[in-house]
């Protein structure tokens, strides 16, 4: 077995820590202290092919293979987890399904435009009602003549505040359960689509979360994804590449949490030295940089998974319930290993213990991802 990125892969992941160090990391803490958009480093990460990394030239992306991708979340993620999730979501959430399931005509019409950056994507799936369970979903669409009506409400929408095109999931009758759930490409400035404020969180304060209503939308049956009924296949199918993505973002956060907490540890002196030379702080840098290896070799693998098979669910959810998890362990040490400084805005460590938190909880809580994973060992291996 060969675990080594190739020299392209290499030089991708140079070219995107520069464009980090140099554009992302200088106004990381400002936006997520104020929860401003990064609307200019998104189009600045557009003209470098990040917006679409593996959908090909020919539909306006970078063309390149999924453990790329990774490499770009996690660089990124590794100075600013917000722009990370905002690529991420992009990427994964819409990119991918819609050059997996869109036709010819909707690939040019919508995917091209949001592979190169022109435009913006989020994924409406999550209502009030419908969280972890996520076929219980209560947006309806009616067919009437050439259209589709979609009323409902979503909420905890990524990029929601900025997208220009929402991939939406809704049901044509609530009584078929998961089998009525059909996903549609809406145009943000669609009549009847509106969205919310701005929910300020935690972490990854800067990536636009908010609410969308859809109100009496009209939306013509050509923008529809798929059959009536293939919603959920599609939205779960998606989920499982979308998870590579938080998997590869907790890393990121990880191997920034990692990095400071090292170059702190060298630094600092207490008792006439330096605290890295104390074994406590020695076991804890040892623990994370061991723990940090095996979340990223999890992640890499089902990026390998993704790339080569049909079915990748199984890697996905282990490698986004394991990376996530490791990044709380991990932006927790390096708190801990700066002492009260950790606790204070100034330094990055307490932004980082915040960012990784919610890697647990969205695209699939870690609960959910046991559930699959249990799911697979006992039924489908
Ligand atoms: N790929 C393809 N098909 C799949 C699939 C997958 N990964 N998972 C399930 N299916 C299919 C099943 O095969 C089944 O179809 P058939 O009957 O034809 O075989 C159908 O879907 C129903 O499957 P289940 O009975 O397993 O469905 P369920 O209702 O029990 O739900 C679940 C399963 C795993 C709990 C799922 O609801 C789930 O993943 N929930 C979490 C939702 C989630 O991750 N939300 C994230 C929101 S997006 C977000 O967070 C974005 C962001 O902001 C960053």
């Amino acid at each position: 077995m060969h675990i080594e990125l190739n020299e392209e892969q290499k030089l991708l992941r140079e070219e995107v820590r520069r464009f980090a160090e140099e554009v992302v990391r200088p106004i990381a803490k400002e936006i997520d202290a104020k929860g401003v958009f990064p609307v200019d480093t998104i189009r600045q990460a557009a003209e470098m092919g990040l917006t679409g990394v593996s959908v090909p030239e020919e539909y306006g992306g970078a063309g390149m293979d999924v453990v790329s991708y990774c490499l770009v979340i996690e660089e990124i993620s590794r100075v600013c987890a917000s722009t990370g999730v905002i690529l991420s979501v992009n990427n994964s959430l819409v990119c991918d399904p819609l050059l997996k399931w869109a036709n010819e005509e909707q690939k040019r019409s919508f995917l091209k435009p949001l592979a190169a950056g022109e435009k913006l994507g989020c994924f409406a799936l999550t209502e009030p009602g419908a969280g972890s369970d996520a076929a219980s979903l209560r947006t309806t669409a009616r067919r009437d003549g050439d259209d589709y009506v979609l009323d409902g409400n979503k909420v905890f929408i990524t990029n929601g505040t900025n997208a220009d095109i929402a991939l939406v999931f809704a049901t044509v009758d609530p009584a078929l359960g998961y089998k009525g759930i059909t996903a549609f490409i809406v145009p943000a400035d669609t009549p009847g689509y509106s969205h919310g404020i701005h929910e300020y969180k935690l972490g990854v304060n800067a990536s636009g979360t908010t609410e969308l209503a859809f109100e009496s939308m009209r939306v013509p049956a050509s923008q529809r994804v798929g059959e009536e009924g293939d919603g959920f296949r599609i939205a779960m199918s998606t989920l499982d590449g979308g998870r590579i993505g938080i998997a590869a973002q907790a890393v990121g956060i990880a191997q920034g949490a990692f990095e400071e907490a090292l170059k702190y540890s060298q630094e600092r002196e207490q008792f006439g030295t330096a605290i890295s030379s104390f074994q406590a702080i020695q076991h804890y840098l040892a623990d994370m940089a061991t723990e940090l290896d095996a979340g990223r070799l999890l992640t890499w693998k089902a990026a390998w998974a993704k790339e080569n098979r049909k079915r990748f669910t199984l890697e996905a959810a282990q490698a986004k319930l394991f990376a996530s998890e490791m990044a709380q362990h991990v932006t927790n040490k390096a708190l801990q290993i700066h002492g009260g400084y950790g606790y204070i805005r100034e330094y990055n460590v307490e932004r980082y213990f915040r960012d990784a938190r919610i890697t647990e909880i969205y695209e699939g809580t870690s609960e959910i991802q046991k559930m699959v994973i249990a799911d697979w060992v006992l039924n489908k291996s």
